[in-house]
C-alpha cells in the first residue's frame, strides 16, 4: 500500500471560510516538473548534482526513491538540498523492487522512458489514481525504440512491467497529444541511442526536459514546427555531467494564492521567485486579459528558466474566451482558472480541454462538479468549459477530492471568498505538490478550519 492510500483511508477534510484581505510575500515551493527532472537527469550523469530549492512533495520524493532503487546516490543535504551522484547514460541497475510512484503521473512516465532505454527489467505501479491513467501513450514510442512491455492492465495500465532496450533505436515520433510526458520519455530513452531521436508536436509543450538536458551537456536543437509546434532533435549517446539546478517556484502552485488574491477582497500579496517560463504562463495571460493586477518585476534566470516576482491585488474579473490553443501551457491551471471565472461577470469560455480527463482525476468532470454544488452555473460543452461568472458565489458545498491535490486546493480557495464556505473531503493530496500549502495560506490570512 502506498503512502498515499494509506492517507486515503483516513481523510482529513478541511473547510475555508470568507476570510479578510490577504496579505504578506510568500515564495511557494520548487517547481514539480524541474525537480523531477533534476533527479533523473543527475542520476544519468556522471559525477554529482546539486540541486537546491527542491520540491519536497510526495510526488519527487517517490522520484527519488526510484532514482536509488536504480542506483544512483540519492541524499538530502539540507532543506530542499539535494545531491545526486548518477550512474551515466543507460547506466540504470535492475531495481530490486517495483518501482511506487504513488500519485505521480510525471515521475512514473520520465521514469518509464528513461528505463527503456536501459537493458533492465522494472516493474512500475502506483496508487489507484496513477492506476487508472493511461500509459499506452509513452509506451507506444517506447516500443518502436526496442522496449518491450511485459504484463500490463489493460490500456498498458500500471501496474507494469517493462524489458528496456538493449540496443535502443533512434526513432522521429510525432506526438499524438501535446505532452511534455510523452515528449520527455522519448528523448530519455534517445538518451541511449545512437544517432538523432527526433520529437515533432504540433503544440509545444512545456521544454524544461529540453533546457535542462542543454543544461547537463546534451545536444539538443528546438525549432519551431508549423504556428504553434516544435521538432526537438537529440543527438544520443552523449555524456552528461552532473550539474548545479536551482528550482524556481512552481507557478502552477502559485496560481493557487495568486486567484486566492485576486477574489478575496482587499488582497494584496507579493509571490516570490516564480518560473516564468513562456510555455508555462498562460494562466497569467488569461487572469491579466480578466482584467487582474498582477505587477511584474523581472528577476534572473537560472539553468535557462527565467523567473519573476508578482504582485497580486484584488481585481474585479470578467469572463473571457481561452483559447484551445493555450492549454499546453496552462494544463494544470483550469481548475482554478474556473475559480475565478465563477467571481468574474460574465462567461468564461475555455476550449479544447480533452487532456483534463486523463489527469489524476476527470478535471473536467470534478471542476464542474466543484463549481455546481457551490451554486455557480457550468456547463461542459464537447471539450470546452462554460463558467457563468455572476461577481460572487453562494458556496456551502462538500468537494470530492477525487486522490486530485488541485481539486482540493481549488476549492479551498474558492470557500476564501464564497458567501458560505467550502469543505473538501480530504486534504491528504495537497502534501504530493505543495505540502505547506494550508500553513502558506494560513500566513496569508486564509481561514480554515
Ligand atoms: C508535466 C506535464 C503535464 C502536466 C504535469 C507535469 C511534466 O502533463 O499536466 O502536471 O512535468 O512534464 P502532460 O504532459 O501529460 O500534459
Amino acid at each position: 500500500m502506498t503512502h498515499s492510500e494509506r492517507l486515503a483511508d483516513d481523510p482529513t477534510p478541511l473547510e475555508a471560510r470568507q476570510s479578510g484581505p490577504l496579505t504578506g510575500n510568500v515564495r511557494v515551493p520548487g517547481d514539480k516538473s524541474i525537480s523531477h527532472r533534476a533527479l533523473i537527469l543527475g542520476a544519468l550523469a556522471v559525477g554529482e548534482t546539486r540541486v537546491s530549492g527542491l520540491l519536497e512533495g510526495e510526488d519527487v520524493l517517490n522520484t527519488a526513491k526510484a532514482m536509488r532503487s536504480l542506483g544512483a546516490k540519492v541524499e538530502r543535504t539540507g532543506p530542499f538540498a539535494w545531491s545526486v551522484r548518477g550512474v551515466g547514460v543507460a547506466g540504470f541497475a535492475q531495481p530490486p523492487a517495483a518501482l511506487d510512484f504513488g500519485n505521480s503521473g510525471t515521475g512514473c512516465r520520465l521514469v518509464i522512458g528513461a528505463v527503456a532505454g536501459c537493458p533492465i527489467r522494472a516493474e512500475f505501479d502506483g496508487d489507484a489514481s496513477l492506476r487508472s491513467r493511461p500509459m499506452r501513450r509513452v509506451l507506444d514510442p517506447l516500443e518502436l525504440m526496442g522496449a518491450r512491455v511485459g504484463a500490463s492492465q489493460q490500456g498498458g495500465r500500471l501496474p507494469l512491467t517493462l524489458d528496456g532496450a538493449r540496443d535502443p533505436l533512434p526513432i522521429v515520433y510525432r506526438t499524438p497529444v501535446a505532452s511534455a510526458q510523452i515528449k520527455s520519455a522519448v528523448l530519455l530513452a534517445g538518451l541511449a541511442a545512437p544517432g538523432v531521436t527526433t520529437v515533432i508536436e504540433t503544440e509545444a509543450s512545456r521544454d524544461h526536459t529540453e533546457l535542462m538536458l542543454k543544461h547537463f551537456g546534451a545536444q539538443i536543437v528546438s525549432t519551431p514546427e508549423g504556428r504553434h509546434g516544435r521538432r526537438i532533435d537529440l543527438t544520443g549517446q552523449p555524456e552528461l555531467h552532473g550539474a548545479e539546478v536551482v528550482v524556481p517556484a512552481d507557478p502552477s502552485s502559485a496560481a493557487f494564492p495568486m486567484v486566492a488574491a485576486l477574489i478575496v477582497e482587499g488582497s494584496d500579496i507579493v509571490l516570490s521567485d516564480v518560473m516564468t517560463n513562456p510555455l508555462r504562463t498562460g494562466l497569467l495571460q488569461t487572469l491579466r486579459e480578466m482584467g487582474a493586477s498582477i505587477e511584474q518585476s523581472e528577476l534572473r534566470g537560472d539553468a535557462g528558466e527565467p523567473m519573476a516576482q508578482f504582485r497580486v491585488r484584488a481585481s474585479k474579473l470578467r469572463g473571457v474566451e481561452v483559447p484551445p490553443e493555450r492549454a499546453p501551457s496552462m494544463i494544470d491551471e483550469y481548475l482554478v482558472l474556473a475559480v475565478a471565472a465563477s467571481f468574474a461577470e460574465g462567461t468564461t469560455i475555455m476550449r479544447g480541454l480533452h487532456e483534463l480527463r486523463v489527469k489524476e482525476s476527470d478535471r473536467l468532470a470534478a471542476t464542474a462538479a466543484m463549481l455546481r454544488v457551490n451554486g455557480v452555473k457550468v456547463e461542459i460543452s464537447d471539450d470546452d468549459l462554460i463558467v457563468e461568472g455572476r461577481g460572487h458565489v453562494e458556496g456551502g458545498g462538500l468537494v470530492a477530492t477525487h486522490m486530485d491535490h488541485r481539486i482540493a486546493m481549488s476549492a479551498l480557495v474558492m470557500g476564501l471568498a464564497s458567501d458560505r464556505p467550502v469543505k473538501v473531503d480530504d486534504t491528504a493530496f495537497i502534501a504530493t505538490s505543495f505540502p505547506d500549502f494550508i500553513p502558506m495560506m494560513r500566513s496569508l490570512g486564509a481561514e480554515f478550519s
